[in-house]
């Protein structure tokens, strides 16, 4: 690398730490709501080899498998930390609840003060509260919030610990110290326990060092890195430093599992005619019959008419009048804009296509009608948003899709593991104003191009 190069990359890399710092300032800056954060910390518990799951022999466990390396994660061994602000709560308390289920989930929410009346009595489809510690005289100061999200690992750990058959955690997790770290503020982050441990002990002499700290997420970072830690970033948890209609993003999804969306209130709401609590839910009902395909692009050709369809299970399909190349199909279209302007490119942290007025370029969209199990199958709905307006594109055959109304996609009730490979499709037939799609396992050499 010449050195050029080498220093765009560092200065893009350290901007794009001031960024996230910059934006989770949310009471600071005119353009972001006050306290709007909820910030999910994953904490996992233990995986516990299917062989011995007595909470006893934790030595022999140790010394005889590898850790984690076979055994499946369950719902139940993940605790979740959620530290939000009460004057949020109001709004957000649906978006959580869409996920969280009552007596399976574990975790707390960490609310800043007590909540208001009519909050109380507590729902019990909400995570069980607690309230933050005031952190304003120990560090001297009267905005504490990055500093509270950081603590928030210790407030979690720390009564998880006692909630949970200690020495079980201690002495099945201590050897999983590689497990997944990650760390990039708002949209989330999952520690594994004994690195969530270590920042416990050391929590109020990183909070005094880094108490002028304006960010939450730069808090966190600095003490994580303090402890010698390199952090992944995973690329399901979605920042959305976005503004606008997100749902070109959300159409050409990576090849990675939906983990979550931040800055969910200042983008709109991503289906139309709904809004967001809706929305959330609506997606969500998706999630729950098959979380393994959620938004997961799959693209399939109609060569009888030239027409591409492109998939996101769950959310959106759009059919294109020309046979378009996966290459092409998995850029998103930019229907979003940059969170804040910027001087130049590169604008946002992915690859993207402009929105288009060309008949053989610009998709019909469709979004998520409905979601239903059938025997083995699992059949979703999308529904035509708006009418395209355009004629059709001349030059593959003129064959308008402008009559689809529906587009039915069956798929297998299975979850599917093999997720960094697409699946493929075929066009069963088109009946009236309805296209019928199936999903199936691509043939070996099979390219979509
Ligand atoms: C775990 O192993 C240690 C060391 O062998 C032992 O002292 C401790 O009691 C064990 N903990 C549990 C919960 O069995
Ligand atoms: C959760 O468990 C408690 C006590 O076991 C029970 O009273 C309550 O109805 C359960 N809630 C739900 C939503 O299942
Ligand atoms: C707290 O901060 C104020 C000003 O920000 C300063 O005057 C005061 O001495 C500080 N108190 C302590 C105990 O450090
Ligand atoms: C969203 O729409 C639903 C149904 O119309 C309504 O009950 C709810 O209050 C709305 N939420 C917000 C935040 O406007
Ligand atoms: C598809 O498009 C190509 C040009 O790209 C054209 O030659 C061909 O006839 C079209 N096929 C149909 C079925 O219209
Ligand atoms: C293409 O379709 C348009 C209307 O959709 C029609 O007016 C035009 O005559 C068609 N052209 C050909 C060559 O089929």
């Amino acid at each position: 690398m010449d050195i050029p190069t080498r220093i765009c990359k560092t200065l893009l890399i350290s901007s794009v730490v001031l960024y996230l710092a910059f934006i989770s300032l949310s009471n600071r800056y005119p353009n972001c709501p006050p306290a709007h954060f909820f910030t999910p910390t994953f904490l996992k518990i233990s995986s516990p080899s299917p062989s011995s799951s007595s909470p006893t022999s934790n030595t022999t466990r140790q010394s005889t498998s590898s850790p984690g390396a076979h055994s499946p994660t369950l719902l139940s061994h993940l605790a979740f930390g959620i530290i939000g602000s009460e004057d949020a709560w109001h709004h957000r308390r649906s978006y959580i609840e869409s996920w969280w289920r009552p007596n399976a989930t574990h975790g707390l929410l960490f609310l800043d003060q007590p909540p208001s009346e009519n909050l109380l009595p507590w729902s019990p489809e909400s995570p069980p509260y607690r309230i933050s510690r005031d952190l304003s005289a120990f560090l001297n100061k009267s905005d504490v919030t990055p500093q509270r999200i950081a603590n928030g690992i210790a407030e979690f750990s720390g009564r998880w610990t006692m909630r949970i058959c200690g020495g079980w955690l201690w002495g099945t997790t201590i050897r999983s110290s590689f497990w997944i770290i990650w760390l990039r503020c708002c949209s989330g982050f999952i520690l594994s326990y004994p690195l969530a441990k270590d920042l416990v002990r050391d929590m109020d002499n990183c909070l005094m060092r880094y108490s002028h700290v304006v960010a939450a997420d730069q808090t966190t970072m600095s003490c994580v890195a303090d402890m010698g830690v390199n952090l992944t970033p995973l690329e399901g948890f979605h920042q959305i430093d976005l503004r606008g209609d997100i749902s070109g993003l959300l159409s050409s999804h990576p090849k990675v599992p939906l983990l979550s969306l931040h800055h969910f209130d200042m983008v709109e709401p991503i289906f139309p005619n709904m809004n967001r609590s809706q929305s959330t839910l609506h997606l969500m009902r998706a999630a729950k019959a098959d979380q393994s395909r959620m938004l997961q692009q799959t693209i399939c050709h109609y060569r009888r008419r030239n027409w591409s369809f492109s998939i996101a299970w769950g959310y959106s399909a759009h059919i294109y009048e020309r046979i378009m190349p996966r290459s092409l199909l998995q850029y998103p279209i930019e229907t979003f804009q940059a969170w804040l302007p910027a001087p130049g490119p590169p604008f946002y942290m992915f690859n993207t296509r402009l929105p288009s007025t060309d008949p053989c370029e610009a998709p019909h969209v469709f979004f998520l009608d409905t979601v239903k199990r059938k025997a083995d199958d699992i059949v979703t709905v999308y529904r035509r948003a708006w009418p395209r307006g355009m004629p059709p594109c001349f030059f593959t055959g003129n064959h308008s899709a402008d009559y689809i109304h529906k587009i039915r996609v069956t798929s297998p009730a299975k979850k599917r593991l093999e997720i960094h490979r697409s699946e493929c499709c075929d066009i069963v037939g088109i009946t009236g104003n309805k296209a019928d799609v199936k999903f199936r396992e691509c043939m070996s050499q099979e390219i979509m191009a």
